[in-house]
């Protein structure tokens, strides 16, 4: 069998979402090729028009059918969607690129950060996992130290956008701080309490061990990505009242000595990592300006002295949780697989070498 052709017919699960509308965005800005650009979301939505780059389309509910002739489908509708539809649409020949934690830890589904594992693509049997936006945006820093210095031990501390939750917790952000300028109570519904003017250390729901859900998710995911089963990961998470790009306070414990100097050589050299760091011109990474840009940022580099022997780190990073934290890395997973004629489950891929294989 060969390799499909281009341009390829896209389905965009979840299109009226915030996830969902950026994927199309960032589709359109990158010029990814598609012929047929189908969007889905639930019947609520379904018949409504969305335009994307400049041409209006019509949202189709997502049913199984729907994936048929479908060669690619980026979902980001929830796990439950996902749980429902992604092997639906897999049966039909579709790639799907999961954006739920829905099949992130199964054994055998990829889970990738396009700079970090991207050939663990190349065994991809029609579903591919897309990380949680917290363990995105890590990933690409602790691999420079994983080849570097070394990993031993990784704490994260997490200060987490609204967004996050989805376009229903903004607009209850957004409420609050009107609510507060008005002098009148703040109503919350998305969250258990008041994320106006607060800061909420339950992200998901809270699991047998006292972790939240989403802390595990750090733990877990980061192991998987970096191929580093019995990574020492610990994570506490907190939704803050910030719109977009998460930000995270990390503690690294190395097996090597390393300096910041060096640290910070080896974060500039990982695509996609954006080093500011100068403290005394009060640069660091900030979450209003990491909003908008497909870039990890990292600075306040600086030497952890509770660790002894110089193999202590402490930084902070920043990164658009909707952009490089979803919808971007989306797209880049979609991109290493055109290139690499890998759209295709690998047990539909002719060898290489065979005529008609581009594999
Ligand atoms: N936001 C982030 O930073 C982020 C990062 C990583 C992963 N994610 C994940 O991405 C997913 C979506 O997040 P979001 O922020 O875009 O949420 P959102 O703004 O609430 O949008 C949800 C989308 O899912 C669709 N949907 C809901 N139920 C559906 C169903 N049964 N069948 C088909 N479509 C359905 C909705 O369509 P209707 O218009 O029809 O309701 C809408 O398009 C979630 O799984 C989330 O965990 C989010």
């Amino acid at each position: 069998m060969s390799e499909i052709r281009q341009p390829l017919t896209v389905a965009v699960v979840g299109a009226t979402g915030l996830v969902g509308r950026t994927m199309l965005q960032i589709l359109t800005e990158r010029e990814f090729p598609i012929g047929d650009l189908r969007p889905m979301a639930s019947a609520r939505s379904a018949g409504s028009t969305i335009t994307v780059g400049g041409r209006a389309h019509t949202v189709i509910e997502a049913t199984p059918d729907a994936f048929e002739g479908v060669d690619l489908a980026l979902f980001s509708a929830g796990g439950a969607t996902s749980k429902a539809l992604a092997p639906e649409a897999a049966a039909r020949g579709c790639t799907v690129i999961d954006n739920s934690s829905a099949w992130r830890m199964e054994p055998g589904i990829p889970l990738v950060v396009s700079q970090v594992n991207p050939d663990d693509l190349e065994a991809h049997e029609g579903i591919i996992a897309n990380p949680n936006c917290s363990t995105m945006q890590l990933v690409p820093v602790l691999m420079a130290l994983r080849d570097g210095p070394g990993l031993e031990r990784v704490i994260v501390d997490t200060y987490q956008a609204v967004s996050g939750t989805g376009a229903k917790a903004v607009r209850e952000l957004e409420g609050q701080i009107r609510a507060h300028a008005a002098g009148e109570p703040k109503e919350a519904a998305v969250y258990p309490h008041p994320i106006g003017f607060n800061a909420l250390p339950e992200i998901d729901v809270f699991l047998d061990n006292g972790y939240t859900k989403e802390e595990w998710k750090v733990v877990t995911e980061s192991r998987k990505i970096l191929h580093l089963p019995d990574l020492r990961v610990s994570c506490t998470a907190v939704r803050v009242p910030v719109l977009t790009s998460h930000s995270e306070a990390v503690h690294v414990e190395t097996r090597d000595p390393v300096t910041p100097a060096r640290a910070r050589e080896l974060f500039a050299r990982v695509p996609g990592v954006v080093v500011e760091d100068d403290p005394a011109a009060h640069l660091y990474p900030l979450a209003t300006r990491a909003a908008g840009t497909d870039e990890v940022y990292v600075g306040r580099v600086r030497t952890d002295p509770s660790v002894p022997g110089d193999r202590g780190l402490a930084f902070w990073v920043v990164s658009d949780n909707l952009r490089k934290g979803a919808a971007t890395n989306a797209v880049q997973i979609a991109e290493v697989l055109v290139e690499r004629g890998w759209v295709r489950r690998a047990s539909e891929r002719a060898p290489v070498g065979v005529a008609g294989g581009s594999a």
